[in-house]
Parts: C-alpha cells; structure tokens; sequence
C-alpha cells in the first residue's frame, strides 16, 4: 500500500509538466478562438466553453482567527491560472478556498498539489463529474505529489463545494480549514428576479471547539463525530451580515462535520427557502424551521426590509432531540444542541422592488413508477460494530459488493435504513454523481416523537445529493444514474463517521 501510494505520487508528479504545457496551449486557443477550444486530457472529459484553470495547492499555516495567538489551519491555496479571474472571488481575511462562480457550460481546469503530511485530494461536491474528475478517495496522492482535473460543468445553477476527499483523513482536513463554495449560475436562473451580486451570499456554517491557546480541537467521538461549541461563518467567529434593507439570496451550506442545524431567525422572520442541494426548486417553499445536516445546501429568500435600521437578528440552531445524547459524549454539545449561527444587523436603509418570485425553475420530477427497481428498491442498512457499516461492508479502495453496480442512464429507488436499535445516530447520506429526489420517508415507531420535531423542517421539494436520516429513519430516493459511467461513491457526510469507514464505491456500467 505505503508501495503504491508512493508510486501513484510519482507519476502524478511527472503531469505537472505536462499540465502546464497543456495549460499554456490553452490560453493560446483561448486567444486565438475566442472559447476555450476542445482541451481533451489524459483520462478527462472532452470539454469547451469558457475556461477557468486553477491551481489549487495544499498548505499548513497560522491564520488569526480569535484574539491573541494564531490557529493551526491547513488551507487550500487557491491561484488562478487562466480564464476570467472573477470567477475566483476570496473571502477577504478568511482561512477559507475562495468562491468560485462559475456558469454550466464552463470548463474547470485544476492542478492540485499536496503539501500536506497526510495524503489527499479535492472533490466538487453535488457536481457530477467523470471518474478521474471527481475526487474520489482511491485517488489521493501523497505529499509532494499532484492531481489534475479537466471537466465541464454540467450541472444547474445551485450551490456547490469543494472539499479534500482522502481516505481516513476528510474529517481532519475539512475540520482544520479546507472548504470552498462553488456557485454556478445558469441561463434560466439569470432570467429570474433574484439578488444579485453583494446580495447573494454564499454562508459555510461551520462548528468548531478551541483550547486555551486557540487552536482547534479535533476530538472524534466515533458515535456522534466532532461536534464543536461555536460557529465559525466562512470562518469567522461570532460571524456578523452587515446588511441593508433589502432582500439578501443567502446560500447557506453545512461545512460542519457532523452537527445538523434545526434554522430560525431569532425574530421570526418567515424562512423562504428557494434552493436546495441541486439547484432552484420549483417556487419558493416556506417553512417553520430549516434541517441543515452536513454537506447540504438551502438557499434562502431573506427579506430585510421591514426591518428598522438598527435592527440586529441572529439565525440560530434550535435543540431537538434524538440524537446519540449521552454516547460517549457526556454532558457535552451533541449534534442537536442548540447554537447560534450568525448575527445580522441592518445598518442601512435601501429601496428593494423585488417580489418573491411565484415559481422560480422547471424540471422534470422523476417517477417512481418508472423505476427500473420500482417493486423492490435497493436498501442499504447502517449498522455499528467498532466502525460504521454499510450492509455489512466498510469502506475499501475500489472495491464494489454486487449491489453497488448500477446501469447507466437508468431510474433507480434506493432506500438508506437507519434503524440499528438503540444507537440513535444521524446519518446525512450523499451520493456522488447525480442528484436525486426524496421519494418517500418513514419512522420506527418508538423514535417518531423525536422524529416529529425536525421533520417538518426537511426540505425534499427538490434536488438533494444529500439526505439526512434521523434515528429510526428509513428513506427513498429516486436517482438516474450517469451521464459518466466508472467508479463513484455513496457515504455518510457525517465526515468523522465516513472516516470510520461509512462509506463505499458504487460502479455505473
Ligand atoms: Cu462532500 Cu464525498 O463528499
Ligand atoms: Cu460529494
Ligand atoms: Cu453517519
């Protein structure tokens, strides 16, 4: 293995030459053609279109983030290469990768190369990409070493990320500082009335605890993860909006490792919620409170203007119940214990003449009915036994069961069951590739009355690459599989448990 890793650096190595000679012939075609021209690479996705290459390299540093002494953070450092630099914008003073804005049809052009003691590699979240493309843990080089990514962009307008994916170390790497937002933004959705510009804002909400000398603690319960006792908004403690009078598009994505968020404005603001994981929904859905589990997105209609100048709200996380009080985790914060988020004060007054949209994007719904698996769909069962299962398997590199092939261009049901007895535990699941639809959900009895006090706040309207089950919970999920066929992956987002093992290939043929 310690063989192969070494070997799988190497090689990588020897592409940075290559990427760069290929990198500078790109601009050429960009200037002489006006597109970005066909760039086939080794392993890559034919792509054309605007073209936007990066470098990404990964980095230890010292970043100030509370008063007094600075945090150990390992970052992703983020320097544009080609295309429109715009579409690279930092977050002023933030550890944090900066946003990249990017439009589907666009081609992403990445060398990352890895500076870290631990292996590692970058994955694109909620973007369906090509096996080489995706960032898959089996893919991870080791220090010194570099992968490279060339792939168009074909999702919907929504909101995306991008995160390390090594086996055995994700938890580490996104807890100690490396997240980005990756927003894409798409015909339909710029014919539509929405914020735009300062008044769309992408938020990665992430829990964090610090010692006495300010740095982060990294402490994994292996029940309940790594749960922390404050906020960090794109990393910055006691996070505050300042905002005028008018309607902020807040896009809102859990960067947490393991706490889930049960959303309320401290003032009762109604929460509008316009997006989900995939993109736009359908039209805007109210809802009394908005579930947050790791890895999702929500994107929100927030209307400031009735607001007096002056005016400070705080979106918080309210208590519910139901999950793994007590594991190990004493007396400390689990992950539904109630935390503050994020302040936004109103300092000053602006006209706004924008209307909540009625509908806001049109897609097709799938069909049960259509399902290739309709009368029996195929279940995956959590379980625990010193690490975390899925159908009896952890996870091994390349490695798929005969359950996990599925043929491309096909409906399928899967149905995730979270129903090991008395180990309460969430479970937020994401599927690599395409985005899926919620079909159907359902409790064991004795854990419904906990059930009952986030349920309502699940946002399943729309598209989802991730979908929190509760204790006791079973749910459905319509997915078509492809366009790409090759390995992909299916785990739990509780990053700590998907560390442990809760995670597996499947295979598109
Ligand atoms: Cu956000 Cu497989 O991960
Ligand atoms: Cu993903
Ligand atoms: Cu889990």
């Amino acid at each position: 293995m310690a063989a192969g890793r070494i070997g799988k650096a190497k090689k990588q190595h020897m592409d940075r030459r290559e990427f760069l000679r290929r990198a500078s012939i790109g601009a050429a075609g960009v200037m002489a053609g006006g597109l970005g021209g066909i760039l086939p690479a080794k392993g890559g996705q034919r792509t054309r279109g605007p073209l936007l290459g990066i470098a990404i390299d990964n980095e230890r540093d010292y970043w100030p983030i509370l008063p007094g002494q600075e945090t150990f953070v390992q970052r992703m450092v983020v320097r544009h290469l080609e295309g429109d630099p715009n579409k690279i914008q930092p977050i002023p003073g933030s550890f944090l990768a900066p946003t990249l804005r990017l439009t589907k049809g666009d081609t992403l052009r990445c060398l990352m190369t890895n500076n870290l003691y631990d292996p590692s590699i970058i994955h694109w979240h909620g973007v369906n990409t090509s096996e080489h493309n995706d960032g898959l843990p089996n893919h991870d080089v080791d220090q010194g070493g570099v992968y490279n990514y060339n792939f168009p962009i074909g999702n919907r307008a929504g909101t995306y990320w991008y995160h390390p994916h090594p086996n055995n170390f994700t938890g580490f790497q996104v807890y100690f500082g490396m997240a980005g937002s990756l927003i894409v933004s798409d015909s339909e959705e710029q014919s539509l009335p929405l914020p735009r510009g300062e008044f769309d804002f992408p938020l990665i909400i992430q829990d964090k605890r610090f010692d006495d000398n300010n740095q982060f603690l990294y402490g994994v319960n292996p029940f309940i993860g790594t749960i922390g006792d404050r906020v960090l908004v794109n990393g910055k403690p006691d996070f505050e909006l300042s905002a005028a009078t008018r309607v902020y598009r807040l896009r809102l994505i859990n960067g947490s490792n393991a706490r889930l968020y049960k959303l309320v404005w401290s003032n009762g603001l109604p929460l509008h919620v316009i997006g989900t994981d995939g993109g736009l929904l359908d039209k805007p859905y109210q809802k009394p409170y908005v579930m947050l589990g790791p890895g999702q997105r929500v994107e929100l209609w927030a209307d400031f203007r009735n607001l007096p100048v002056g005016t400070t709200l705080t979106l918080k996380s309210l208590e519910f119940p139901g999950t793994a009080v007590g594991f190990g985790g004493g007396q400390g914060p689990h992950n539904g214990s109630a935390i503050d988020v994020m302040k936004v004060r109103i300092d000053r007054n602006e006209i706004e003449s924008l209307t909540l949209p009625r509908t806001l994007a049109s897609f097709e719904r799938h069909d049960y009915s259509q399902c290739i698996n309709a009368d029996r769909p195929r279940k995956f069962a959590f379980s625990f036994d010193g690490g975390w299962f899925v159908n009896g398997h952890s996870y091994q590199e390349g490695q798929v069961a005969r359950n996990e092939i599925v043929e491309n261009r096909t409906l399928e049901c899967w149905e995730f069951v979270n129903e090991t007895g008395s180990l309460a535990v969430t479970h937020p699941m994401h599927i690599h590739g395409p985005q899926f639809q919620i079909y159907r959900r359902s409790c064991l009895p004795e854990f419904r009355s906990a059930w009952k006090g986030v349920r309502e706040g699940y946002v399943d309207e729309g598209w989802r690459d991730t979908v929190v089950l509760m204790p006791g919970e079973r749910v459905q999920l319509l997915i078509k599989f492809g366009p790409h066929a090759g390995l992909s992956l299916y785990h739990c987002h509780n990053l700590d448990h998907e560390d442990m093992g809760m995670m597996r290939h499947y295979k598109i043929v």
